[in-house]
């Protein structure tokens, strides 16, 4: 009686987690379509599922451009979403922060909600105290973007989006592109691409939010992070940077050498406190545009490595301070105080309105074109 007890507990035990265990080799590329939801004035929303060979899956929603989640294994091959999202549109619709959405016109903040370009003054929406975040009301991450898979043994997403002179008070047509790729190396790369009919500022991220031990499986802290970046802008008690650039060495925002996020976040330092954690953006090491390696983050439990590579000059490293467990997620996890951080590339916040900082204009017969890589992998 014992041992067949026994013996059903395994099978069940074996059963639940055969379930979650994908092919590790030999999947079928290519891209699925499937109905998200719909938007309150009846407009159908779809959702892809990009699958590579090695069977990561990654699905993406033209709501927001919006990556609903990345599924992807860990060290004995067990697969678990690693960013936070809903199980549908209507999720997304509710209030959020931003979950796996395309951000812009201009990610991050702008101080006081304005800014002047070619001598004349922009009022944005003050949607985070006296600053404007993340596009202001009705940014691109609420908005409907037309999509168009790109099937293959690269299998993507096209997302493209006309974004009005004057919509959220940004000056210039914009016309953007952005295309996700799932690589069969367990990358997922972003390419944005955008032209304007009038001078205008830009800054485009993805904000997706990383717990590399799953979705709704406790706090990030004991993952470590290394951010390829000797210095940072320094920031104040309403997060937009003073226009220093400052030196890491000797803060506990140095993340030149990796190390768990845990050991210094609640260290006796203004800039932790004006952040309530890291929230700030770093100036990524680098010579010349090209693709640089920007963070490392590790999770020596699960084996899972994630690495950022990107064109843009900087990475806001967000360690989830303003998750407080009221949103609940996929699978009906509970996403608590730091569950997960957000490593999002990026112009310096506040560009617009900081002279020395490298400039986010972009102007007609010119074209914005950023590359971000999201690369997962294992350690033993
Ligand atoms: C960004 C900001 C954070 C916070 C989140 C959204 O990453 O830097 O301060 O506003 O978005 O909650």
């Amino acid at each position: 009686m014992l041992s067949q007890r026994f013996s059903l507990t395994i099978a069940l035990v074996l059963g639940t987690s055969l379930a979650w265990v994908r092919p590790a080799k030999a999947a079928n590329p290519g891209v699925t379509m499937s109905t998200f939801g719909k938007m309150p004035d009846g407009q159908t929303i779809d959702l892809y599922t990009l699958t590579n060979r090695s069977g990561m899956q990654v699905a993406i929603t033209n709501y927001g451009g919006r990556v609903v989640s990345m599924v992807v294994p860990d060290r004995s091959g067990h697969m678990d979403d690693v960013v936070l999202g809903f199980d549908s549109l209507d999720g997304y619709l509710a209030t959020n922060p931003y979950f796996g959405a395309l951000v812009g016109r201009y990610a991050n903040r702008i101080g006081n909600a304005k800014f002047t370009l070619d001598g004349k003054e922009y009022h944005l929406a003050a949607n985070d105290g006296p600053n404007s975040l993340h596009g202001g009301l009705q940014g691109f991450d609420k908005r409907v973007w037309k999509a168009r898979e790109i099937p293959g043994q690269h299998p993507g997403v096209e997302l493209t989006y006309l974004s009005k002179d004057g919509e959220e008070a940004y000056p210039g047509d914009l016309s953007m592109k952005v295309v996700y790729t799932l690589m069969g190396d367990n990358a997922l790369r972003i390419d944005y691409s955008a032209t304007t009919d009038k001078d205008t500022v830009l800054n485009l991220t993805n904000h997706s939010y990383f717990n590399l031990a799953g979705q709704g499986n406790g706090d990030i802290l004991k993952q470590e992070m290394m951010i390829n970046a000797d210095s940072f802008t320094p920031i104040d008690g309403t997060l937009i940077p003073t226009g220093e650039i400052r030196k890491l060495e000797g803060t506990p925002l140095d993340f030149r050498k990796s190390t768990p996020i845990a050991d210094r976040i609640d260290a006796d330092d203004e800039q932790l406190k004006f952040g309530k954690g890291y929230d700030h953006n770093f100036v990524i090491n680098r010579s010349g545009h090209g693709l640089t390696l920007a963070a490392r983050a590790k999770d020596p439990e699960s084996g899972r490595v994630l690495e950022v590579l990107t064109t843009q000059p900087g990475i806001q490293f967000y360690s989830g301070n303003f998750l407080d467990g009221t949103i609940r997620g996929r699978d009906g996890k509970i996403y608590g105080k730091r569950s997960a951080f957000c490593l999002e590339t990026q112009h310096f916040p506040d560009s617009p309105n900081k002279s020395s900082f490298p400039s986010a204009e972009l102007k007609p017969g010119q074209t914005y074109h950023e590359v971000t890589v999201y690369k997962f992998s294992i350690v033993h």
